[in-house]
């Protein structure tokens, strides 16, 4: 019946979820959804009628407004909701307010939360709309990874062949972090070598055992040699119960990304990237991150292609559902 709700949803959870398929799809139509940025008009009707939901209990700057204007771009409706000004501090339980914001048929929801598992969670219980992590707790920030790809195929102009066969060096809070999940699993799926470098109390074991083939370094010096990505991390203090470093000064005295370190050790060309939000000159120099081999402004635009590119992706496989319903 065509007024029936549709059952069967896809989401995006996680990047350890996509075939490789899945994932160079993603990114082939992020790239072309590029130019929408560089109009004078920016709306396109592609999702008209669709209505996206923002359910934000973390703090976000970039995550959120970059969903926001995707879905305006798109010309869906977008809502943010705002767990402070909701029910949810009257008691009522996560699941129920999820509950409700599905009753008023949202196409997709979008989820930030603090702790992991919770996008996966709702997917699993809410059956009439398609949920989209927009990062949980220590788990995955699928739209980050794809974003960071997305700059390094711009930067590197060559397609998705251009982005393959590199080095990339992650470094600084790993534990804590759902970017360098998301992006291990994605620089894998492009046959990258991936590395990490961090003090032993940020990257323990148990983290290095559910990631083979990632190269290992507590060494900066030794991390950085021959690497053509540079990705630095926030220390995230937020998530940090007990102390993980002696001190700031400490951490910043050994895993300090500087401009000379990266001249002599990196490969020529080498990239620079952040997530933000930065520490400046806690993780990494600020000269760094203001020059021209930083990335962090285009991975901030390039998001707007990527949201855009799933918000589609979702909403097209809804209605390729229902139209063979
Ligand atoms: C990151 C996040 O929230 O996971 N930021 C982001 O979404 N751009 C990284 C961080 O908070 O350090």
């Amino acid at each position: 019946m065509k007024t029936e709700r549709i059952k069967n949803k896809r989401h995006l959870i996680a990047i350890e979820n996509l075939t490789k398929n899945e994932f160079f799809s993603l990114l082939n139509n992020a790239f072309n959804l590029l130019e929408i940025s560089a109009r004078d008009i920016k709306k396109t009707p592609a999702l008209r009628g669709k209505t996206i939901i923002n359910f934000f209990c973390e703090s976000s700057t970039r995550t959120r407004s970059s969903f926001e204007i995707a879905a305006k771009w798109l010309s869906a409706d977008a809502i943010n909701f705002s767990p402070s000004a909701s029910s949810l501090t009257k008691g009522e339980s996560l699941l129920d307010t999820a509950k409700t914001l599905q009753a008023m048929c949202p196409d997709i929801i979008v989820v930030r939360h603090k702790d992991a598992g919770v996008p996966a969670f709702l997917a699993n219980y809410l059956k009439d709309t398609s949920i989209i992590n927009a990062g949980d707790g220590m788990h995955e920030h699928p739209t980050q990874a794809l974003l960071d790809c997305l700059s390094l195929m711009q930067h590197y102009n060559q397609g998705l062949e251009g982005i393959q066969g590199k080095t990339i060096a992650i470094v600084g809070d790993i534990v804590h972090s759902r970017v360098v999940r998301s992006n291990i699993f994605a620089h894998q799926l492009l046959g990258n070598e991936v590395r990490l470098i961090a003090p032993p109390t940020l990257l323990p074991r148990e983290f290095r055992d559910s990631f083979p083939g990632v190269k290992i370094f507590s060494d900066l010096e030794q991390g950085l040699k021959g690497a053509d990505i540079i990705m630095c991390l926030r220390l995230q203090l937020e998530r940090q119960q007990e102390h993980f470093i002696p001190s700031l000064e400490e951490y910043t005295n050994q895993y300090f990304v500087s401009r000379k370190k990266l001249d002599a050790l990196a490969n020529s060309g080498y990239v620079v990237m952040h997530p933000g939000p930065i520490n400046r000159g806690v993780e990494v120099e600020t000269a760094l991150i203001d020059s021209e081999c930083s990335l962090v402004e285009k991975q901030v635009s390039c998001g707007l292609a990527v949201r855009m590119a799933c918000l589609i992706d979702l909403c097209t496989y809804q209605e390729e559902v229902h139209a063979a319903n």
